[in-house]
């Protein structure tokens, strides 16, 4: 049967993740190492913690673990993360949480509460594909911001709002992922969030501060003064703020939050009736169980380490193998290594290669790029393959950047254009 015919408007605009359909490469191509999903490493995983939480809670026969619950969230698991929150120096109260089924269903809830077909919402260049995803689905319209190495460029950012409004279009919100941002690993300065703020009440906008790895930071010099949250300063409710337990405590889980304005968090608990009714109760006391049992807490350094060791392990890998082609910027917390090849080498070109001659994966920049930029670019997740497999797979990735700038000089002798070595830097 024939489908076309029967998609509504939005289903006709919806465009699959670029980086879900990574997921079935690794799957077709046996022996390979991926860099390309953010997945934390299942070595992350608080196992046996979750083993003996999980076996008490249905010995225990607690009827709310295994009922439907309010959409809100299981009441003693939004007092838990009003706490958590209360680290992070977010002052909130339990109205102003719910709890979301993954970050992703957040920023679902958000798209379909304040954006009409046509609106603008504005983003980072480049920023994380889910968001993209998520904004796209409801017709809006993306329009992308840069940045340089504090964060989003406030020149640009009012330069194109004044642009925007001008042509009479509705700006409705800009996101921000101000922690080790996912794909470029940058921290955003603490000046430059107070200054996104300030610019945010001048424009009139809300704020989507998505912020999965603030814990994950790596360094003596970085920690919680360099990861608060653009949330902790806000005083009038403009910024929603967007967290989860998927890199903390482990994503199958599916357990994350949203804290805002009353009003806004209860319109949102409004729209995700319609999508869940509730986030899974067992999921939810299980993570209750992790916070109130101190799991979550003793996670943070454990993680931090691991992180950390396996972020080293592939910078070193990339200097020794690649340090005169590639160039980056060392990421100092999360998931991600953002690197630029070459300004001739097409990374999506590449991929191919990469794929099937030496079974290593990444993501071609061009997925986080609202304006199709990024070709050159390339995401690199050390978060998932183990230090051995990130050395293997670093050999592997040098093989086949090294064969294409050698295609490339070959061309390039024959007159059909050659590569240019390591001249770019990474835009972000
Ligand atoms: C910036 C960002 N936001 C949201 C998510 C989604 O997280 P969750 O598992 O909570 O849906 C991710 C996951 O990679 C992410 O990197």
């Amino acid at each position: 049967m024939q489908y076309d015919a029967y998609w509504s408007r939005a289903a006709h605009a919806m465009a699959g993740s670029a980086i879900r359909k990574m997921g079935t490469v690794s799957v077709r191509v046996p022996g390979l190492i991926s860099f390309a999903p953010g997945y934390p490493s299942p070595d992350s995983f608080p196992w046996d913690e979750c083993r003996a939480i999980t076996g008490d809670l249905l010995a225990e026969r607690r009827t709310s673990a295994l009922q439907y619950g309010p959409t809100r969230g299981f009441a003693p698991l939004v007092d838990a993360i009003v706490e958590v929150l209360g680290t992070r120096r977010i002052a909130s109260r339990p109205d102003q949480v719910l709890i979301t089924t993954g970050s992703q269903q957040g920023l679902d809830l958000v798209a379909r509460v304040l954006l009409d077909p046509g609106d603008v919402a504005l983003v980072e260049l480049p920023t994380y594909t889910g968001a993209i995803t998520a904004f796209r689905d409801v017709q809006a319209q993306l329009v992308g911001v840069r940045q340089d190495a504090d964060g989003i460029d406030l020149d640009h950012l009012d330069r194109t709002v004044a642009h925007l409004r001008a042509e009479g279009r509705r700006v409705r919100l800009l996101y921000l992922v101000p922690n080790f941002q996912n794909p470029t690993g940058l921290l955003m300065s603490r000046a430059r969030r107070l200054e996104v703020l300030e610019a945010a009440a001048r424009h009139d906008l809300l704020l989507v501060e998505d912020d999965p790895y603030g814990d994950l930071y790596f360094d003596e010099g970085t920690g919680p003064d360099d990861t608060r949250p653009i949330k902790a300063d806000d005083t009038d409710g403009r910024v929603i703020y967007l967290s989860s337990f998927s890199k903390t405590l482990a994503p199958g889980f599916r357990v994350a939050w949203l804290v805002a304005g009353e009003a806004l968090a209860a319109k949102l608990e409004v729209a995700k009736q319609a999508a869940d009714i509730c986030t899974g109760a067992l999921d939810q006391h299980i993570v209750w169980q992790a916070i109130v049992r101190g799991v979550l807490g003793a996670q943070g350094p454990r993680l931090r380490a691991l992180y950390r060791e396996r972020r080293d392990v592939m910078e070193r890998a990339l200097r020794t193998q690649l340090g005169d082609v590639l160039r980056w910027r060392e990421p100092a917390g999360g998931f991600f290594l953002w690197a630029a090849l070459p300004d001739a080498v097409d990374a999506e070109a590449m991929l191919e290669r990469a794929t099937t001659a030496h079974r290593v994966i990444y993501v071609v920049g061009n997925a986080f790029f609202v304006d199709g930029g990024g070709r050159n670019l390339v995401r690199l997740s050390f978060s998932q393959p183990s230090p051995r497999e990130i050395e293997e797979g670093v050999s592997r990735l040098a093989a086949a950047v090294h064969e294409e700038l050698g295609a490339g000089a070959r061309a390039g002798a024959t007159g059909t254009g050659g590569a240019s070595r390591g001249t770019s830097t990474p835009r972000g």
